[in-house]
């Protein structure tokens, strides 16, 4: 059964937002007769799963008020604005391009990965609006990725068995009893490297950096092959195009689209003490707003309809990603897409499939059809990754290039057949020259992996697969677009 919830308006304006105490702020009341109510900590009653038992509950709960103090990393007028681009993302009208490491982690913390992956992306979405003529909505896996989801509580390295590493926000990736002991000071540590993170991005997204006049200068330091051709190639027209338009008057100076981009933030809200910590009132609507990242998304693991994380994730008015594996099933999707999204608002539910490469033929059309059977308002996306990795014969975990661009195709195969609208896609990626997945271009090896691999999780594209990629999401694109010409006349 769909009930629908509405949410409680304010009654008056808070020009003060969070410093005004607001009687019961996270309360909605329902709209079809039935009375719902949300607080950001009911998910502390639900069933949870992949989350850590600290063992000192006390210095948790300390760490827990001090972030609560902290500042928000995102405001709700932005998680508002991102949700409206993606529901355009939902009528084919703009396209999602969300990317970044599968876990940031602290060794790995730097101004250079930032900027690489950043540019990458930056790359990416020149291809990709190049080709497809849409407006590409740029979401990196940044500045809160932190809290993995593992396939076993305890692991076995060297032959001593030790719990799982499960991010840099919970434990240290190092095989020692000590290191993997969950500790709450670790979630300070990954807000001040968000903080930073998100701070760096938005002085590149406004400061100049991202200024479509640079388009060439974001190839430097790209290595040679014929993929990086085709990018100059690109590049090359975009600087004509600009060169006329700024003889027409129109320039960074007087077009501030040219000068800038948008880019936001998302991760997976996993560790919900830290999400709850940042959980807070908008000052506009009364509403709850996740303030540790503009979007963030539910695991394949963690998305039990009655469980902690969607429980907490129902009540956000950020953009909200769900993740659809072969056992996503049809019952589920319903209850889900009910309580995550109750009012059927556009732009608020990306689905994100991830059935590896031959399988999404069995799952996407049966998950369409729920979709369709419920008349929901959801974006597809595609994430290729997590449905693709296998443990190579060197033993490294590793994403076969070619498995990833099979995926990619048979999402947007699926799509034409059933006339439905491919509205994004999902990578783990970075801007360094990383052997994490096999094949490309440049074609790394099973005996290659060793050579860069530095993931603290699951294997990432590098730049040159990554670029690679966006040509074939563009190709779908362009033939997408080619077709609904078609239809049209
Ligand atoms: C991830 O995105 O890193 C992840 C763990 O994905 P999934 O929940 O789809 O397995
Ligand atoms: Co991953």
């Amino acid at each position: 059964m769909r009930c629908y919830f509405r949410r409680k308006l304010s009654q008056s304006a808070f020009p003060l937002g969070d410093f005004v105490p607001i009687p019961k702020p996270d309360t909605r009341i329902g709209g079809s007769g039935m009375t719902q109510t949300w607080s950001k900590a009911d998910w502390r009653s639900k069933p949870r799963v992949q989350m850590p038992d600290y063992p000192d509950h006390a210095a948790l709960a300390a760490v827990e008020a001090q972030l609560g103090k902290y500042p928000p990393l995102v405001f709700a007028g932005e998680a508002r604005r991102l949700k409206k681009q993606l529901a355009l993302a939902g009528e084919g009208k703009a396209f999602l391009l969300q990317g970044g490491d599968c876990a940031e982690s602290f060794a790995e913390f730097s101004a250079d990965n930032i900027r690489d992956t950043f540019r990458v992306m930056l790359q990416m979405a020149v291809v990709l609006t190049y080709g497809a003529k849409v407006p590409v909505i740029k979401v990196g896996r940044m500045a809160g990725q932190f809290a993995k989801p593992r396939s076993a509580p305890t692991e076995v390295i060297d032959g001593v068995e030790y719990p799982s590493y499960r991010g840099d926000i919970i434990n240290g990736f190092e095989a020692t009893p000590a290191a993997r002991m969950p500790d709450p000071a670790r979630m300070l540590q990954a807000y001040t490297q968000a903080a930073a993170s998100l701070n760096l991005l938005r002085a590149f997204s406004t400061g100049g950096f991202a200024d479509i006049h640079r388009v060439h200068a974001w190839t430097l330091g790209f290595a040679e092959h014929d993929k990086a051709d085709r990018y100059r190639d690109i590049s090359n027209r975009i600087s004509d195009a600009l060169d006329f338009m700024n003889a027409a008057g129109v320039n960074s100076d007087t077009a501030h689209n040219l000068a800038t981009v948008e880019f936001y933030t998302s991760h997976e809200a996993l560790l919900l003490e830290y999400e709850e910590a940042f959980a807070r009132v908008d000052s506009l609507t009364g509403n709850t707003v996740a303030g540790s990242g503009h979007m963030i998304w539910i695991g394949d693991r963690t998305r039990q309809p009655d469980g902690a994380h969607v429980e907490f994730c129902r009540g956000v008015l950020n953009p909200i990603g769900l993740k659809c594996g072969p056992t996503t099933t049809a019952e589920d999707l319903k209850v889900l897409m009910a309580k995550l999204n109750p009012e059927n608002e556009a732009g608020r539910l990306t689905l994100i499939a991830r059935f590896g490469a031959g399988k999404v033929g069995d799952h996407l059309p049966r998950l369409i059809k729920t979709v369709q059977e419920e008349g929901a308002n959801v974006v597809w996306s595609c994430d290729p990754m997590h449905g693709n990795t296998i443990k190579a014969a060197s033993g490294y975990k590793t994403r076969p290039f070619d498995q990833v661009l099979r995926e990619v195709r048979e999402f947007f195969a699926i799509h034409k057949a059933e006339g439905t609208v491919p509205g994004g896609v999902h990578f783990e990626m970075t801007g360094q020259d990383v052997t994490e997945c096999t094949g490309g271009l440049r074609a790394v090896s099973d005996e290659n992996l060793a050579d860069r691999y530095h993931t603290a999780c699951d294997p990432r594209l590098n730049a040159s697969q990554s670029l690679e990629l966006a040509f074939l999401v563009a190709e779908e694109l362009v033939a997408q677009r080619a077709q609904r010409k078609a239809i049209a006349v």
